[in-house]
């Protein structure tokens, strides 16, 4: 029987530049249990694409659109507009997020000038998605707070509703997050509340 149920496009963007790292794992479940529903799923490497960081010029303020024209414009941008739930998978590097990931989000000041500034609708009733899933080496009660709190701002930049997050402490080495007691039980949770 054929499912007439229109596809989710699902939307990762990974922020860790280590290879088969455990954010890369964390996002492989997320996508494999999405695939499994049936949804459309796609990811993106921060460290693969090649960008410029903002340099704060107001263009976009003025004119709704950025100066530059490369890898944000051409892929990124894109990739984030046509997305139903966006899924970012990162490490903590020193409380923040990596350095590629931070850059990318920087230059979403684009979306948030069009939104708050010029005053666009860009995404009028569509009801979107974000999910944070984040590993960190430490145990501190505050280790995911800057982590959350720009996902969360960069969400709202995209008409992004925040709705969840998964952050697991105490994870360092390559391999670890496979070895977690609940990762698949957690992830499986977290799909179906997204999806359903
Ligand atoms: C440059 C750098 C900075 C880091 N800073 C932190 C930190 O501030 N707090 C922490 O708990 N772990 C920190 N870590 C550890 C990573 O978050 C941890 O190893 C994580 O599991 C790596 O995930 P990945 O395999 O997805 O890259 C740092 C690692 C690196 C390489």
């Amino acid at each position: 029987m054929q499912n007439h149920k229109k596809a989710i496009q699902v939307l990762g963007i990974n922020g860790s530049p280590r290879q088969n790292g455990n954010s890369r794992y964390l996002m492989s479940c997320f996508m494999e249990e999405m695939k499994t529903l049936g949804h459309d799923t796609q990811v993106l490497d921060a460290v693969k694409l090649k960008i410029n960081s903002c340099i704060g010029c107001s263009n976009c303020e003025t004119k709704g659109v950025c100066i530059f024209k490369d890898d944000f414009t051409n892929i990124f941008l894109p990739a984030v507009i046509k997305a139903d739930i966006l899924v970012i998978s990162s490490p903590i590097y020193f409380y923040a997020f990596p350095a590629a990931l931070k850059a990318l989000i920087d230059r979403i000041q684009v979306l948030w000038s069009r939104k708050y500034r010029l005053k666009m609708d860009d995404f009028k009733d569509r009801k979107r998605k974000g999910v944070l899933l984040a590993v960190g080496a430490t145990r501190g009660k505050d280790l995911f707070d800057g982590l959350k709190l720009t996902a969360r701002y960069f969400f709202d930049a995209a008409d992004i509703q925040y709705k969840a997050d998964l952050c697991y402490r105490g994870i360092d080495e390559k391999g670890e997050m496979e070895k977690h007691p609940t990762i698949h039980e957690d992830i499986t949770n977290l799909v179906q509340t997204l999806v359903s």
